[in-house]
């Protein structure tokens, strides 16, 4: 990958940073447009900032964030070495509320934006609404977890819980979520240790 990409990313964070398309930026402290390496070959797509990732202008700061770099960290993924961490909204719900239809409607250029230029060999649809962008099914997350889908320009796309219904489910007993998210993320690093 050339270097274009730093410079077609940059104009997509000023975008945002200037973007007035929906009344979220009328309370957002920051603009959360990334973490991690923008040329990994394993992109995770999540929901929309909290209060600290608003605060911070970081994705996955706050204690859901935490506990997702501990998953990722379990099977060496790190937003410092290997992954590239983003968002379905680029804005932060008043009071960490669902994301509006309408919301999703005029962020997913950005998010489009960013797949189309980095191509991720993976994504990680984190959670129903990230999901939701990309899948067009009525089946939970519960259902489509630890399932590959083809995704954008051939990519491998797998939905996993979110890490936020982790926090709420601390068993960790065989067929619990936090059980069944180490079966994914085993899966995931074994995809990714396959590609060439
Ligand atoms: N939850 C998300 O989905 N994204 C974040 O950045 C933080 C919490």
């Amino acid at each position: 990958m050339d270097t274009e990409y730093i410079e077609k990313l940059n104009n997509i964070k000023d975008r945002c940073q200037n973007c007035h398309k929906c009344s979220l930026c009328n309370s957002r402290t920051n603009i959360v447009f990334s973490a991690g390496i923008p040329n990994s070959k394993i992109m995770l797509i999540g929901e929309a900032p909290g209060y600290y990732e608003d605060q911070k202008g970081e994705p996955f700061v706050g204690k859901a964030g935490q506990l997702l770099d501990q998953i990722l960290g379990c099977v060496g993924f790190s937003r410092k070495v290997n992954i590239y961490i983003c968002n379905t909204l680029k804005c932060r719900p008043p009071e960490n509320r669902d994301p509006l239809p309408e919301e999703k409607q005029a962020c997913w250029e950005y998010l489009k934006s960013q797949v189309d230029i980095l191509q991720p060999r993976i994504i990680l649809l984190c959670g129903r609404v990230a999901v939701n962008s990309f899948l067009d099914t009525k089946l939970g997350i519960t259902k489509l977890r630890g399932k590959w889908f083809e995704g954008p320009h051939f990519s491998k796309m797998m939905p996993i819980f979110h890490p936020s219904y982790l926090l709420r489910n601390p068993s960790k007993e065989k067929g619990s979520p936090k059980w069944l998210m180490w079966q994914d993320i085993k899966e995931i690093r074994r995809v990714y240790d396959q590609l060439n």
